[in-house]
């Protein structure tokens, strides 16, 4: 079996400069943060059960949640839809148009910053935002609906438990967000009663997870996309599975091979701690999130922690190894000071060999108020590689799970997620894990890969709209 070369280096070999307990202390971690090829596959041997048995009645740390969306767009789809994305930093408003043209579709939109505090703040002050951006936008794009108001598709990228299309109990907040009055509500009824009363005329007609969107917006383009994913802020992937195979929708006595899209809500993987090689900086970023033990899969791969994750390891050689000596650390000991894009931009710098770091040294010196030398350059950039390292690899456990489970042997997974593109080698890192899980020869192409995915909150929440047209409450109940 081949290795990825992009696992982490183990045997590090330090610049002269570091001072024996820092390299110690770092190569200590290295080891800590290493998932092996026999690791990975575990992991994901694991995953694939948990995956399934997230369909039954059984208790899983994976929802496995039935979103309702229940078949692929043929191209031919028609219709205007308002569409709104929530996503941890802006509030995305869309108008889209499904043309009569083949695929065809023409899209404005505006995009607004989400007030800081918002995101702790209440349930009232958070669909009262919503809404008035909605009206704002009405406005703006000179939008007035005939007789019927205006149909509207909302992107909410939290679990959600769906008894049909137009509906969503949320089960719990993710991302950081902490807004009292909504877990446990139905979130298209907050919202509507919001815009009920601002008068504005429009009804939610469909309730989307970014990855649910993403997957049927790019299977409309490309028909081998069998997986949509995010990695941005959070992650989680979802697929279309057949009926038959989700015990826990038997009630509604829908024909076996009837597909729906399962959001499967992954980021909640081994929440019960029987696979993850979990450290003292992961329980640490758990301890001081607003959900302790929830995500825990997420917190150890996904954007909002990856800075968090590196920031904690680096205070932690600065109290244990000497590291930054005598540098005034207050700043970088702030819970959370630290971006992904800070830590991806360290490891990336540190790749260049004549480099002086100049980058790394800026980020440190304006966000921290820290001069550090070049040999602590070098050690951050290590630090940025062993944790970015680990977070793709273990993506790719998530995604190797899918294709296990459905038998999916090659195909394509459209990717979505501002931290996809942007984390330093992180594409070519998943693909070498997944290729180490799914065992293809040497003298094979990756079988399955990772494609930059459509606008799956604008098109594919439209088009999922367009889709349950014809049944917008979904199946009936039928015990
Ligand atoms: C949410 C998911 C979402 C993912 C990516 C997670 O925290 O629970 O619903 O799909 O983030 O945005």
């Amino acid at each position: 079996m081949k290795e990825a070369q992009d696992a982490p280096r183990v045997g590090i070999h330090f610049p002269p400069g570091i001072p024996d307990k820092v390299s110690e202390e770092v190569s200590r971690i290295a080891q800590i943060f290493t998932v092996d090829g026999e690791s990975l596959r575990r992991i994901t041997d694991h995953f694939v059960r948990e995956l399934d048995r997230g369909l039954t009645h059984e208790d899983s740390d994976i929802p496995m949640n039935v979103t309702w969306a229940m078949k692929y767009p043929t191209g031919y789809e028609t219709g205007q839809y308002l569409t709104i994305d929530m996503g941890g930093t802006n509030i995305r408003v869309c108008n889209v148009i499904l043309t009569e043209e083949k695929g065809g579709y023409e899209i404005t939109q505006s995009k607004f910053k989400l007030p800081r505090g918002l995101k702790t703040g209440t349930a009232d002050e958070l669909w009262n935002y919503v809404a008035d951006r909605v009206a704002e936008f009405l406005v703006e794009h000179d939008l007035h609906p005939g007789e019927e108001k205006l149909p509207l598709a909302f992107t909410f990228s939290y679990p959600v438990t769906q008894e049909n299309i137009r509906h969503g109990v949320l089960q719990r907040w993710t991302k950081g967000f902490d807004i009292a009055g909504v877990e446990g509500h139905d979130v298209v009824a907050q919202l509507e009663e919001a815009l009920e009363v601002r008068n504005v005329p429009v009804r939610v007609v469909a309730l989307v997870n970014d990855t649910t969107g993403t997957l049927i917006a790019s299977a409309y383009r490309d028909p081998q996309v069998k997986i949509g994913s995010i990695f941005g802020t959070g992650c989680n992937s979802a697929y279309l599975e057949r009926c038959g195979r989700v015990p826990k929708i038997a009630g509604y006595e829908l024909p076996d091979d009837q597909p729906v899209a399962i959001n499967t809500e992954y980021g909640a993987f081994d929440n019960s701690h029987q696979v993850l090689p979990r450290c003292q900086f992961d329980v640490e970023v758990d301890r001081t999130s607003p959900r302790p033990g929830q995500q825990t899969y997420e917190k150890m791969v996904a954007g909002l922690y990856v800075g968090e994750i590196a920031r904690l390891i680096l205070i932690h050689l600065h109290d244990t190894s000497g590291f930054l000596e005598g540098a005034d650390i207050s700043r970088l000991r702030r819970v959370n000071s630290m971006e992904s894009s800070c830590v991806s931009k360290m490891e990336e710098d540190g790749s260049a060999t004549e480099s002086v770091m100049a980058e790394t040294r800026a980020i440190l010196n304006e966000q921290f108020g820290i001069e550090p030398t070049l040999q602590e350059l070098r050690v951050c950039c290590l630090i940025g590689e062993i944790v970015c390292t680990r977070a793709a690899r273990l993506y790719a456990c998530g995604i190797a799970a899918i294709c296990k489970k459905e038998g999916l042997e090659t195909g394509r997974v459209g990717v979505d997620g501002s931290t996809f593109e942007k984390l330093f080698r992180f594409k070519t890192r998943a693909a070498a894990a997944l290729r180490e899980i799914m065992d293809w020869p040497d003298d094979v192409e990756d079988l399955v890969t990772f494609v930059q995915a459509e606008d799956g909150s604008g098109i594919g929440a439209a088009l999922i709209a367009a889709l349950s047209s014809d049944c917008p409450h979904g199946p009936a109940r039928v015990s």
